[in-house]
């Protein structure tokens, strides 16, 4: 079988982690596969484990049981080809925007040579002429936009967002989505994206996959199959956005006026 770029398998993953009181169970039984160059949303409330999920397949976390596969090979630890943003931008302060950036490549001799690189994800995020901006010097969104160019610079086979866009003012937010999806379509890896905002998840997503809580499973996966860009608005689009809100409650107590 030909090993695709860009293909993730997550294989009856469970994680727990050990504390003083016991062991606690953050995942159980999660099977997803991610096709070459597909979208995932991932859903779910405050502490149902979409950040563990997101770290085990970065390789910052190791999986007590089952296994995660990339391109068919097993992960097993942290690695260039598969590109992270968080919340936070994460970014050097005392490095400029460039060198941020720079930091993202392989090794010292690619770093050398990465000028011309670095300069095109700069304009890629929207940041050209910023690349001698400290990160003080720029605002939350253009901040988190280093960051994307930062996981993108290594041309990742995945990239793998974890709410990156959580902590901008709804506009700005909103304009990250449509650059987000801009650049996807551009590079077609493959994304994998927590958030807990359904809107922006089937904005996004080609699927969105919804979490349970208590340990997380994956409740559901829900196709999005409206063409792009979408409109917020469109009756199809609400449609698909009522059936995930209502994932997350019991059928007998929908909610009316989403
Ligand atoms: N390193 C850790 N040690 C112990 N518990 C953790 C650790 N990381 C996460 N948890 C716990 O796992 C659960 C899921 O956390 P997380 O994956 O961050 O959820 P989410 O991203 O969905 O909000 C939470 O109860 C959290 O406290
Ligand atoms: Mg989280």
């Amino acid at each position: 079988m030909k090993a695709s770029r860009g293909s993730l398998k997550v294989k009856g993953v469970a994680k727990s982690f050990a504390l003083p009181q016991g062991d606690l169970r953050v995942l159980e039984r999660i099977d997803l596969e991610v096709g070459p160059g597909e979208f995932v949303a991932l859903v779910g409330k405050s502490g149902c484990g979409k950040s563990t999920l997101l770290r085990l397949i970065g390789g910052l976390e190791a999986a007590t049981e089952g296994e995660i596969l990339l391109r068919e090979k097993r992960i097993t630890g942290p690695g260039l080809e598969r590109g992270m943003v968080f919340q936070e931008p994460r970014l050097f302060p005392w490095m400029t925007t460039r060198e941020n950036i720079a930091f993202g490549l392989r090794d010292s001799t690619e770093k050398r040579e990465a000028g011309e690189t670095v300069e095109k994800y700069l304009a890629l995020v929207g940041l050209a002429g910023f690349g001698d901006a400290y990160p003080h010097q720029l605002s939350g969104g253009m901040q988190q936009r280093a960051a994307l160019a930062r996981a993108l610079v290594s041309r990742p086979e995945v990239l793998l967002l974890d709410e990156p866009f959580g902590a901008l003012d709804a506009l700005t937010r909103i304009q990250m989505q449509l650059e987000i999806q801009r650049i996807w379509r551009e590079s077609r890896g493959t994304v994998l994206l927590v958030t807990h905002d359904i809107d922006e998840a089937v904005f996004l997503g080609d699927r969105v996959a919804v979490m349970s809580e208590g340990p997380g499973t994956l409740r559901k996966i829900i196709p999005v199959p409206l063409s792009r860009p979408r409109d917020r608005s469109s009756a199809s689009f609400v449609k698909i956005r009522k059936k995930i809100y209502n994932e997350f409650f019991n059928s007998s107590r929908k909610i009316k006026g989403v």
